[in-house]
């Protein structure tokens, strides 16, 4: 699954975007989790950054937090990547600025694994999910890739998911979302390989966040820290990655040594699992507090 490019062979990511003293990078979900450590990583680079997420007050913290340690410039924009008349206030507060990196990593998830039909206020979900994991990514895409083509420099990392590797039941919708990107990335990337952009598709398993409640990192579910310092070191030489060995392990034993069946099989067992502990655990929660709950 990892595509090489011989010809972006360089290990430092500086090199492969317009002086990364001109040039800012952009993230999207910028606030925190894998977001906020690229955002980290690429200032301690010297890279000058805009940072795109929901809350004003959560981006002025990481924006001066980021100045005080890396002493780098940073703007920041407030949109919620739900909604999709958003992007001329983007392309606004984007004018006069060199993108040479675009960290495509805004996303959202389920709140508990689900089957489809049961879960909570479906049609909200379903816009909600498409526009944060999939409308967000041509969009961002849509204004920042004219300017890296016509300098024929830049890097658009898009941060999909393991789950975007084969159907992953009860997270369906997201998973599918996942998978979607990762076609984008890889299709875009054949596009525009010529024009010097290189377009990563980045595909984790579960990695310490906000968004997954793991709360004590261990080798193979690190720190966000960790594993966006071990995914930058694939940037140009791979354009589909688990960017992370521990990663790349279990991808490879998940796509080559297992049959998918098995793995999507395996996949729904563990989130019926996951499902029902979270279901009798909010039953609880609700008797405790003297309300009715109905699982389903
Ligand atoms: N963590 C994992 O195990 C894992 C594995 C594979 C792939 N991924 C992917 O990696 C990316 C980052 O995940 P994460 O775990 O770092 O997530 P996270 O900790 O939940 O952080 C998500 C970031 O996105 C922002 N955000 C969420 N919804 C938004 C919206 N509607 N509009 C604007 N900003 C919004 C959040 O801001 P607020 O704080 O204001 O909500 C936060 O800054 C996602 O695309 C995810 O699918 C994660």
């Amino acid at each position: 699954m990892r595509g090489m490019h011989p010809e972006h062979t360089v290990k430092c990511l500086c090199r492969r975007v317009p002086n990364s003293k001109g040039a800012a990078v952009l993230v999207t979900g910028a606030t925190d989790g894998i977001g906020k450590s690229y955002a980290e990583e690429l200032a301690r680079r010297g890279f000058a950054l805009m940072l795109i997420s929901r809350s004003q007050d959560k981006l002025d913290f990481v924006a001066k937090s980021l100045e005080e340690q890396f002493n780098v410039e940073t703007r920041t924009i407030a949109v919620d990547f739900g909604k999709t008349d958003i992007y001329t206030k983007i392309e606004a507060g984007l004018a006069g600025l060199e993108i040479g990196v675009l960290v495509n990593n805004v996303g959202v998830s389920y709140p508990y694994p689900e089957y489809f039909l049961h879960i909570p206020d479906l049609d909200n979900f379903i816009t909600n999910l498409i526009n944060v994991n999939m409308t967000s990514v041509c969009q961002m895409t849509r204004l920042v890739l004219p300017r890296m083509a016509e300098r024929s420099k830049g890097v658009i990392l898009n941060i999909s998911s393991a789950s975007g590797m084969y159907p992953v039941p009860l997270l369906t919708v997201y998973s599918a979302t996942k998978a979607f990107m990762d076609f984008f990335s890889r299709g875009l990337q054949e596009e525009y390989r010529r024009q010097g952009v290189i377009i990563q598709s980045v595909l984790p398993f579960f990695v310490a966040t906000k968004m997954t409640r793991i709360r004590k990192p261990t080798l193979d579910k690190p720190t966000p820290e960790r594993y966006v310092a071990a995914e930058l070191t694939t940037v140009g030489l791979q354009s589909q990655t688990n960017g992370y060995f521990p990663h790349a392990v279990m991808g490879w034993l998940t796509t080559k040594l297992v049959p998918i069946s098995l793995v999507i099989f395996f996949g729904a067992r563990m989130n019926r699992l996951q499902r029902t502990g979270y279901l009798q655990r909010r039953k609880l929660r609700e008797q405790k507090n003297g309300g009715g709950f109905k699982t389903d």
